[in-house]
C-alpha cells in the first residue's frame, strides 16, 4: 500500500506540474483528494492493512494528503500570480499619448454682452426687473403715449396673438408695469427679448433690449447724460467719443439719439458709419409727464429718465459684426470665435 500511495503521489506531483490553468489544478485535487478521489479510495482498504503496519502507513497517508494539498494552493497560487502579470503586461497605459480633448461649451455673444451691459448697470445702483414677453396693446403701446392711430406704431409692427395681445415690440412696457405698482424713487432695467416683423442685415423678428427707468424727484437730464456716458465708456473705451441728439420717442420728452464715434474709423467716416463718424447706439429722454399721469404719478411731483439699447446692436459695433443674422444661424465657426 505503502507504494502505492508513493505512486499515487508522483503521479499527482507530475499532472500539477503540467497543469496551466486553474481548473486542471482544481481537477488534479478532485482527481486524487475528492470523495471519490484515487488516494481516498486506496485509503478505504487501509482496514486490511496489518495492525503493525496500519499506523506507519496512515501517518504516511497524512502527510502525503498535506503535502499535495500545500502543492496544490502553491501551484493556484502561481497560476494566479502569472495570468495577473499578463493582464497588466497587456493593459499597460501608455501615459505619453495625448489625452482626448472634451469640447466645452460657452455662452452665446449676446448673452455674453448682455451680462456685461447688466454688470455695469448693477455698479451704478441699478435693479433689474421683468416682464412678459407675451403683452397687451395697452402696455406695449398706449401706456406709453402711442395710442392706435400714432405714427409711430409703423415702425413697431409685430406678431399677434389677437387684437389687443401681442409679442412685445420693446422692453419698455416693463417701466408701466413698474410703476404700477411701486412708488418712486426707482432705479432700475429691464433686459430682455423683443420680437418685430422684420428680417434683413440688420433686423431680425426677436433681438434683444434694455431698457432704463430712473425716477425720483430731482433727477435732471444731467444725470441721464451722466450715466450713459459712463455704461458707454464702459463698453466701448474710457476715450470713445459720445454724442447725444434730439429725437423724438412718444413716451419721453425731450428725446435723444445717443451716439458714439465710429468704432471702425474712429469718427473719420467710412462704409459702415455712412462716412457719418457717428453710430446710433441708444434711445433716451426724459419720462412724458403724460406716462406719469397715466401710472398713477402726479408729474408735478417727479421727474425721471428712460433708456433703450439694443443687446444685437452693442454686440455688432463691439465685434465689427456686419450681419445680425450671424447671432442667430447658431455655426460654431461663427460662435466659437468670441
Ligand atoms: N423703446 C424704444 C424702442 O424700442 C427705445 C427707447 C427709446 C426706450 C427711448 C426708452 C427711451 O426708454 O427713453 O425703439
Amino acid at each position: 500500500m505503502k507504494e502505492e500511495l508513493e505512486k499515487l503521489f508522483g503521479e499527482a506531483l507530475g499532472n500539477l506540474k503540467v497543469a496551466g490553468e486553474e481548473s486542471q489544478v482544481t481537477q488534479v485535487r478532485t482527481e486524487f483528494l475528492g470523495r471519490k478521489g484515487k488516494i481516498t479510495a486506496l485509503l478505504r482498504g487501509l482496514a486490511n492493512v496489518s495492525p503493525e503496519q496500519r499506523p506507519i502507513v496512515g501517518r504516511l497517508a497524512n502527510e502525503i494528503k498535506l503535502s499535495l494539498e500545500e502543492k496544490i494552493r502553491e501551484s493556484l497560487a502561481s497560476i494566479q500570480a502569472r495570468k495577473r502579470k499578463e493582464r497588466l503586461l497587456h493593459e499597460k497605459l501608455d501615459i505619453t499619448l495625448p489625452g482626448r480633448r472634451v469640447p466645452t461649451g460657452r455662452k452665446h455673444p449676446i448673452s455674453e454682452v448682455c451680462n456685461e451691459v447688466i454688470e455695469i448697470f448693477l455698479g451704478l445702483g441699478f435693479q433689474i426687473s421683468e416682464g412678459p414677453e407675451i403683452e397687451s396693446d395697452y402696455y406695449n403701446f398706449e401706456a406709453l403715449n402711442i395710442p392706435k392711430d400714432h405714427p409711430a406704431r409703423d415702425m413697431h409692427d409685430t406678431f399677434y396673438i389677437s387684437d389687443e395681445i401681442l409679442l412685445r415690440t420693446h422692453t419698455s412696457p416693463v417701466q408701466i408695469r413698474l410703476m404700477e405698482k411701486q412708488e418712486p424713487p426707482i432705479q432700475i432695467i429691464a433686459p430682455g427679448k423683443v420680437f418685430r416683423c422684420d428680417s434683413d442685415v440688420s433686423h431680425t423678428p426677436m433681438f434683444h433690449q434694455v431698457e432704463g427707468l430712473m425716477v425720483g424727484d430731482n433727477i435732471t437730464f444731467g444725470d441721464l447724460k451722466g450715466i450713459l456716458t459712463i455704461f458707454l465708456h464702459e463698453m466701448f473705451g474710457a476715450k470713445t467719443k459720445v454724442r447725444f441728439r434730439p429725437s423724438f420717442f412718444p413716451f419721453t420728452e425731450p428725446s435723444a439719439e445717443v451716439d458714439i464715434a465710429c468704432v471702425m474709423c474712429q469718427g473719420n467716416g467710412c462704409r459702415v458709419c455712412s462716412s457719418s463718424g457717428w453710430m446710433e447706439i441708444l434711445g433716451a429722454g426724459m419720462v412724458d409727464p403724460e406716462v406719469f399721469r397715466i401710472v398713477g404719478y402726479n408729474p408735478n411731483e417727479v421727474v425721471g429718465f428712460a433708456f433703450g439699447l439694443g443687446i444685437e446692436r452693442i454686440a455688432m459695433l463691439k465685434y465689427g459684426i456686419s450681419d445680425i443674422r450671424l447671432f442667430f444661424e447658431n455655426d460654431m465657426r461663427f460662435l466659437g470665435q468670441f
